[in-house]
């Protein structure tokens, strides 16, 4: 049943799709869900999230910071079901790992632990470059109904305060497990799934850890962390995508993991596809959703499944006549 699903990139709604595939059938899980932040939710709109007029309710706002305090406790709701589907499909010692974001990690975390999987740690994925989001008060001092020589006076007192929004250079990924059967000997030995691989290296030839980073940063930390720049070529011209991973991080927890030649890697939220190009650079088995067909096609592109000519078969409608299709 499986073998239908396997490396492919299957168009629809990642609730609607996993309950098809087999229990106890995937390895590992590595994905980067929608963040619930803007538009960018378990809707995503394609259309909306690439057009500037949809991006923030707050004009002034960079994308992704309108704060609404229901945010997470929507985003958890909803994580709890998929956890649940993830929970279900791996195998007993499989891998859950989950990129997430500073603000809402605690609710993923949660959710996760909820639907019954164990949390094992929280990987790191370090840079020095964001665009910073805190706003000068200035714009909303200018607003007031006040003297100039208030406003001035104002501004003065508190040159150099903004709004709490630190310039975020870490994104948080979660790392779970399924509980093994027995011990991880007898698991590893049944289901090949459930230790970490410390043959892989970060770093130079350093024991793998649970902070990467992908730029230069300093000697001393690059000698422990650097998992190596993305290939200039990587992202590839065509990916329009607002959110691609950096495939070295991908590689890297895949590597960790995977033991089996056969293992699959799964991403229920795979965008433009870069787990699945992760997987397939190591000759392991993909299988992936996204409930955009566009992002379908940039994924189908990056693994050379389709030429610039030739449009996707797939089809978000329906799913089961569109699965013989899938086999070509
Ligand atoms: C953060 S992006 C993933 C980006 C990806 N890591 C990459 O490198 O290109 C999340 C993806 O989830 C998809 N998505 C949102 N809701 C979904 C749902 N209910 N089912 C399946 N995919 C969904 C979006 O279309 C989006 O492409």
């Amino acid at each position: 049943m499986m073998n239908d699903y396997l490396n492919r990139v299957i168009c629809g709604d990642a609730l609607e799709i996993l309950p098809k595939f087999d229990p106890k059938s995937i390895d590992i899980v590595l994905t980067d869900p929608p963040y619930f932040l803007d538009k960018m939710d378990n809707n995503w709109d394609h259309e909306k999230v690439s057009s500037n007029k949809y991006q923030h309710a707050v004009k002034s706002l960079p994308p992704g910071m309108k704060f609404d305090r229901e945010q997470g406790k929507r985003f958890y709701k909803w994580f709890h079901k998929v956890s649940l589907e993830v929970h279900r499909v791996l195998k007993p010692g499989g891998f859950f790992f989950s990129f997430s974001s500073p603000r809402l990690y605690h609710r993923m975390a949660c959710a996760v632990d909820d639907a019954g999987l164990l949390i094992k740690d929280c990987f790191i994925w370090l840079y020095t470059q964001n665009q910073v989001k805190a706003m000068s008060i200035n714009h909303f001092i200018d607003k007031m109904d006040a003297s100039d020589e208030l406003k001035n006076e104002l501004k003065e007192r508190f040159a150099g305060w903004k709004t709490p929004q630190i310039k975020s250079c870490f994104e948080p990924i979660l790392m779970a497990q399924k509980q093994p059967d027995g011990t991880f000997l007898n698991n590893m030995r049944k289901h090949k799934i459930g230790l970490l691989n410390t043959n892989i290296k970060i770093g130079k030839n350093m024991y793998p850890a649970n902070v990467m980073m992908i730029d230069n940063i300093d000697e001393a930390i690059d000698k422990y962390f650097l998992i190596g720049k993305p290939d200039k070529s990587e992202k590839k011209g065509f990916n329009h995508h607002r959110t691609v991973k950096p495939l070295k991080i991908c590689q890297y927890i895949i590597e960790l993991c995977a033991f089996s030649p056969e293992a699959i890697v799964l991403d229920p939220f795979a965008g433009s596809g870069t787990t699945l190009v992760a997987a397939k650079n190591l000759n392991k088995n993909f299988i992936g959703i996204d409930i955009n067909q566009e992002y379908v096609n940039l994924a189908e592109k990056r693994l050379g499944m389709l030429t610039d000519n030739e449009k996707t078969l797939s089809n978000r409608q329906d799913i089961n006549t569109v699965l013989p299709i899938f086999n070509r």
